[in-house]
């Protein structure tokens, strides 16, 4: 007589695990708050997944309010733009609120160059100018389209993704993340420019180029770009 397989002790297993892993999906953000607030305090010398609560006595309306963003960034860089970031670093009340935002200026032609943030999805937000946005997905398919004021495209989270300004004039667009502290990767300071360096046999190898294309790049990224090592 055949055996019912689904009295097995691998099948019940097998569900047990698969019960376990379904609600995963759902944690794509930070964790949740457990009280209303909990404006971080940056000076404790302890943080766990986060930062220590001020206490509350002590909050007021200011530690909700941030005028960081409301200033044009300065793009004189290689690049070309310029990352403002309100997030629980600068903004110490998005603290366990899973959000913040970033202000992206862009001077003609200027690019944010390719980066990824492991902890957040992005949407972007073009308040002027004409600019191209793009991410490549794990299976190396491009995703692109030219935006205008008003319009907004979606980063999914992890990925690598840029902007470019394609206008004529410049540009200004506002990012939003589902953390307090995305992080971010920048492809090319990552790879030419960490401390300590890549050695340059791993980069010559990868790139099937020779050591002086190598260096050339390296001393591209000489002098840290502040903005870009948020
Ligand atoms: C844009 O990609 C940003 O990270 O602000
Ligand atoms: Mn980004």
């Amino acid at each position: 007589m055949m055996k019912n397989p689904s009295a097995s002790p691998f099948y019940m297993i097998s569900c047990l695990v698969m019960l376990l892993l379904l609600p995963l999906p759902s944690l794509l953000a930070d964790p949740d708050p457990l009280q209303d607030f909990c404006v971080a305090d940056l000076s404790a010398s302890t943080s766990v997944n986060g930062f220590l609560c001020k206490p509350a006595s002590n909050v007021s309306s200011d530690d909700f309010f941030f005028d960081g963003l409301s200033k044009e960034g300065n793009t004189t860089n290689i690049f070309g733009s310029n990352v403002t970031a309100a997030n629980v670093l600068s903004f110490p009340g998005l603290n366990t609120q899973g959000s913040s935002i970033n202000r992206v200026d862009f001077a003609i032609g200027g690019v944010n160059p390719p980066h990824s943030h492991p902890r957040a999805t992005e949407t972007d937000l073009v308040i002027s100018g004409q600019v191209l946005i793009g991410f490549v997905t794990t299976g190396n398919v491009y995703f692109s389209k030219v935006l205008t004021a008003g319009q907004i495209f979606v980063i999914p989270r992890g990925l690598v993704h840029f902007q470019k300004n394609v206008g004529p004039g410049k540009a200004l667009i506002f990012t939003t993340f589902n953390s307090q502290l995305p992080g971010a990767a920048v492809v090319p300071l990552n790879l030419f420019a960490s401390t300590p360096s890549i050695p340059n046999d791993v980069l010559t190898k990868t790139f099937q180029v020779g050591d002086d294309v190598v260096n050339s790049i390296k001393s591209k990224f000489v002098v840290k770009l502040g903005p870009y090592s948020r």
